[in-house]
């Protein structure tokens, strides 16, 4: 596997495995299909079963990229401290490799939103200090609401996590994070199967005698964007990871990166959740 280096100097590797709704089997299944970097929230509450499943493996932690996140209601200063403990603990670790805040906002009408937030990365900084953070970032966050943080940040965030996959590019999103060195990594990269069908895509796996699934982890790894795509079979597990041995031509990433809007999940930190 393939590392990237974020503006810390640290290494997250390419390519990381989504554990939202995930057990402890499917877990146990993704650490054997070769993944290291598992992407947890307070949230999902997935963060025992990923320690559970590390400690099963018998492998080193440092040998795992363990991400996980604040949630809406964990946001303010001591609110993002006492979370972090909390995942601490769950995690049975004494650091997390990276820390994000899970959406810019505890919701979408929170019109307090800048002081907040501002607030609660000062707590992610002082985190990153005290060495329980390795590296710090974002999640869901749209330029607007990261030139907030930017404008008053010490530490700069140095990843921003989005739902990106084709038919949802958020180009101009991923433009801001590149021109700012924040990396950027996808969640429902397979657009939770809503895109699986798509006969362009379909197309494209013939194409590349490969899967719709590998298209679109391919996508991402050619931007330079992190996949954490979710499986429960350690086939598809072992198929989203191998996307090294083919390359989508210029004209292909052009067409994905201009699909129509398609399998978008409804989310969006700034509305309500719309129903698709
Ligand atoms: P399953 O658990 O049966 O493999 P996303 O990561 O975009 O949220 O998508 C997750 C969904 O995509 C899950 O329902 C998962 O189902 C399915 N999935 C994961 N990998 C593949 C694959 N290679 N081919 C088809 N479906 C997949």
């Amino acid at each position: 596997m393939i590392n990237y280096k974020l503006a810390n100097g640290l290494y997250i590797p390419a390519i990381g495995f989504g554990t939202y709704k995930s057990d402890t089997e499917s877990l146990s299944m993704a650490i054997k299909a070769g993944y290291r970097y598992f992407d947890t929230a307070s949230v999902y509450k997935t963060e025992e079963n990923v320690a559970w499943a590390i400690k099963d493996s018998g492998i080193l932690r440092d040998e795992f990229y363990i991400a996980t996140k604040a949630w809406k209601d964990e946001m303010g200063y001591k609110e993002v401290k006492q979370a972090c403990e909390r995942s601490l603990k769950k995690l049975e670790t004494d650091y997390i490799d990276l820390y994000m805040i899970h959406w810019p906002k505890p919701s979408h009408d929170y019109t307090d939103w800048k002081r907040l937030g501002t607030e609660t990365w000062k707590a992610m900084e002082d985190l990153y200090k005290e060495g329980k953070v390795r590296a710090v970032g974002l999640s869901n966050f749209l330029p607007h609401h990261i030139d907030n943080i930017l404008q008053s940040c010490e530490i700069k965030p140095m990843i921003n996590q989005l739902e990106i996959h084709p038919g949802y590019s958020q180009e101009y999103a991923c433009g801001y994070c590149e021109r700012n060195n924040i990396l950027l990594a996808a969640w429902s990269p397979l657009g939770r199967q809503r895109v699986l069908n798509h006969p362009l895509l379909e197309s494209m796996a013939i194409k590349y005698n490969v899967t719709v699934a590998q298209i679109c982890i391919r996508f991402c790894v050619q931007r330079k964007i992190i996949p954490l795509p979710k499986s429960s079979s350690k086939e598809r597990m072992m198929n989203n990871t191998d996307v090294f041995s083919f390359e989508l031509e210029k004209e292909d990433m052009y067409i994905l990166m201009t699909l129509p809007q398609y399998g978008w999940s409804g989310e969006h930190p700034d509305f309500e959740r719309v129903k698709i």
